[in-house]
């Protein structure tokens, strides 16, 4: 039992954070994750380095940080699932209940990623296998990998995709590691994971990124992410850089919601929400700090696009001293932050179906990875054996695509814009002021910025968004 207090499930006390440390990591699990290891790097050099990398801050701290703190006190202040809780304060706001309509979508939304987020989160446990049997059998210095061709090398990622029943099976491995830790319940087993691997997630981050830095082209690449160039900040780099920092602060999905509703009454959101975003954009910077020096000095090139990580990087590894050891460092340390985002995707639909159906924490863990099992596995065989089903083909903007691509697309472009204008609109407007006053720990000026940027610039930046994923010729992208 945590510090949350207590709640509606079946008369029992509600489970909770049982610190405000606790949350804070929790929180920042949820938002580290593939998004900065994998798609920051990824989007920043496929963007033009400086003038994505600038843009991306002034998105997080004028759109994603107002969005987080509204997420966080509604969950606060409805003790409850994310669609239980919007519905609370609707309630005491003499608005319509449903407005809990927002986090049912988000509740969907997590799940949908959910499903396809495990897959990727597989490929991570594969590099993971491949390095530590590398290191096991030949030591840090070498074996198979060192003798490897840079050929060889890159197909490791098309072989993978190839193989149907082992993409399927580290996509289950993947998921049931966080159905185990879901299930143990949220002060038992989601803090537990956050207070245990986040610390050594910053720890390999940080010896990583030292080990990059000095041994790699650093020079290279502070001047490639830190070079503001005007003419690079075209409309397709802004829109890619206000989606990144969305997802990257797991916002629009109720996540956020859910994970507010276990925070005692005493913490400051305000306060904790800066914490969170502003660590959640260092460690996006800090893992560009730790790729690109690495790929640099490889001669190799930086707009990879999301073969970066997983096919230039092991190529630039050999190139190191020590290079499968560091590899097998660095996918562990993916795999950790990868695992603490997982679990808060798979938290939404359990503390759904908990409060919603009253069925017990272990058996709706079990319903709910079940289901992102078979999506998952759609997903998976979407590589290879299933390349033929395109779920939503007959609509012209999946035209074509599988399984992976149509989740993707879906939540990316409809799903996470729609939630989170939703929530700065519910929380700009339509909320009892009182309660979001009493809720979110600012004062003076910055409440009157902060409501200024949820009631104006998130929804009118956001509708930019949603716009431009559903008809991407308006903007050439
Ligand atoms: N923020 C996570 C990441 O960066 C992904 C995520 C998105 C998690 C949405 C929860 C909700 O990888």
């Amino acid at each position: 039992m945590g510090i949350s207090g207590t709640g509606s499930v079946a008369g029992t006390a509600r489970d909770g954070w049982s610190s405000r440390t606790a949350f804070i990591l929790a929180a920042i699990g949820s938002a580290v994750g593939l998004g900065n290891l994998w798609r920051f790097p990824a989007e920043a050099g496929a963007n033009g380095g400086g003038a994505f990398v600038v843009f991306y801050i002034g998105c997080v701290l004028l759109i994603g940080l107002p969005i987080l703190l509204s997420e966080t006190l509604i969950g606060r202040h409805g003790q409850a699932s994310a669609p239980e809780s919007v519905r609370r304060v609707a309630l005491q706001s003499k608005a319509s209940p449903a407005w809990g309509l927002l986090a049912d979508l988000g509740v969907l939304g997590s799940f949908l990623i959910l499903s396809f987020y495990c897959v990727v989160g597989g490929w991570v446990l594969y590099y993971v296998g491949i390095f530590a049997v590398d290191v096991v059998q030949s030591g840090p210095f070498g074996g198979a990998f060192e003798s490897m061709s840079a050929e060889e090398i890159e197909a490791l990622l098309p072989d993978l995709f190839a193989n149907g029943p082992l993409m399927v099976g580290l996509d289950a491995l993947f998921l049931g590691i966080t159905l185990y830790f879901v299930a143990k319940g949220v002060s038992g087993g989601i803090e537990w994971v956050a207070k245990w691997m986040m610390p050594a997630f910053f720890v390999l981050l940080v010896a990583i990124t030292i080990y990059s830095a000095v041994g790699g082209a650093f020079e290279e690449t502070v001047a490639y992410l830190f070079t503001f160039e005007w003419d690079k900040l075209t409309g397709p780099v802004m829109l890619a850089a206000l989606g990144q920092a969305f997802f990257s602060l797991s916002l629009g999905l109720a996540c956020m919601i859910t994970y507010g509703s276990y925070v005692g009454r005493s913490v400051n959101l305000a306060g904790t929400s800066t914490i969170v975003a502003g660590a959640d954009t260092a460690v996006a910077l800090i893992a560009g700090l730790c790729l690109f020096p690495i790929v640099f000095a490889a001669g190799l090139p930086a707009n990879a696009g999301p073969g970066l990580m997983f096919q230039t990087l092991p190529h630039a590894f050999q190139s190191m001293p020590g290079g499968p050891l560091v590899g097998l460092l660095f996918f562990v340390m993916v795999a950790v932050a990868a695992l603490t985002s997982s679990v808060s995707l798979l938290e939404p639909p359990v503390a759904w179906m908990i409060d919603r159906f009253r069925i017990v924490r272990p058996v709706s863990t079990g319903i709910v990875a079940a289901g992102a099992m078979v999506l998952g596995a759609l997903s998976a065989l979407s590589f290879n054996t299933m390349g033929w089903f395109h779920p939503l083909g007959f609509i012209p903007l999946f035209e074509g695509q599988g399984m992976f691509d149509v989740l993707d697309g879906l939540t990316a472009k409809l799903f996470m814009p729609i939630g989170a204008i939703l929530t700065a609109i519910f929380v700009g407007w339509i909320a009892d002021r009182r309660l979001v006053d009493s809720e979110n720990g600012l004062g003076g000026i910055l409440h009157l910025f902060w409501l200024l940027l949820v009631r104006f610039l998130c929804p009118l930046a956001l509708l930019g968004i949603l716009i431009a994923g559903l008809f991407p010729d308006l903007f050439g992208g």
